[in-house]
């Protein structure tokens, strides 16, 4: 059972890892053709949708599988997420069989999720990601899923763009120039030029703000703190740093 994830926190590969021992990494794989007998796709929800990188994957790639399915982790709601792929598959002449939502801690540092909040999302996860498994492995299917009637979708992509573009990107004198961020940034739109200079290439997964150890990247107005500082507790740097290598 192949499973493709894309991640900037690390939720979505905490759950990747613990559903197939074969996952793959949509920022970094090769456009083309993928055949199994299942194969699945984990990612982060934003902003009521699929990351537009697993997008491009979904049009770029080829998926035959007879069972597809997917998990979109998120801090609350997936939105319209299952049925951007389904529609996707849809036009491969494959569907989407199987879909669930795993909420997990939110990766965006304007939506904390309270500390008490954190532990209980991460005890849970082990259960709720089991019992999907056991689901996948039986290829049960299940109803299309979403949970949200409004599609605010473009507003907030508009505002994300427009107060998180590359112009608003900064480093503070925190930083020390030690490079993880331009390691860990799955698109490579970061640059190091004695501090990190950041391209116009940004999944906005806000891996590089999340995984800086000195706290030093700022998005607009937006720097991390105490409360809005998560990754995902199974997960190391290094780690996800070899796993984005290209
Ligand atoms: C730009 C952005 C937009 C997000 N939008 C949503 C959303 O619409 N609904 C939601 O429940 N969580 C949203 N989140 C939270 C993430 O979906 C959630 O934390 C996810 O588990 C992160 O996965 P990762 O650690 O694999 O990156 C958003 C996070 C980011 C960075
Ligand atoms: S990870 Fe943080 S400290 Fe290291 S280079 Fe990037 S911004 Fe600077
Ligand atoms: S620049 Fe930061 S937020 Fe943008 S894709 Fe790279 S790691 Fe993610």
């Amino acid at each position: 059972m192949k499973v493709f994830y894309f991640t900037g926190s690390g939720n979505s590969l905490s759950v990747a890892k613990q559903l197939s021992e074969e996952v793959i990494n949509i920022a970094t794989c090769a456009q083309g053709e993928y055949s199994d007998d299942s194969i699945g796709i984990v990612f982060p929800v934003y902003c009521y949708d699929i990351p537009f990188i697993v997008r491009d994957f979904l049009t770029s790639t080829k998926l035959n599988a007879p069972y597809i399915w997917a998990v979109g982790t998120c801090g609350s709601s997936v939105g319209y997420s299952f049925y951007t792929i389904d529609a996707l598959l849809r036009k491969q002449g494959r569907k989407l069989s199987y879909s669930k939502k795993i909420v997990l801690p939110d990766s965006c540092i304007a939506f904390k999720t309270p500390s008490p909040a954190k532990e209980k999302m991460l005890d849970a996860e082990k259960d709720t990601v089991a019992s999907f498994k056991s689901d996948v492995i039986a290829k049960k299917p299940n109803a299309l899923f979403k949970d949200k009637l409004f599609r605010i979708n473009r507003i907030a992509w508009w505002a994300i763009k427009t107060f998180f573009g590359s112009k608003h990107k900064r480093v503070t004198d925190a930083c020390n120039g030690c490079g993880i961020c331009q390691k860990i940034c799955p698109t490579n739109n970061i640059t190091l030029e004695g501090k990190p200079a950041f391209g116009d290439n940004c999944e906005y997964c806000f891996g590089c703000i999340q995984w800086c150890p000195q706290r030093a990247i700022v998005f607009g107005k937006l720097s991390i703190d105490d409360s809005s500082k998560y990754t995902h507790p199974s997960l190391k740097a290094s780690e996800m740093i070899t796993r984005n290598k290209k």
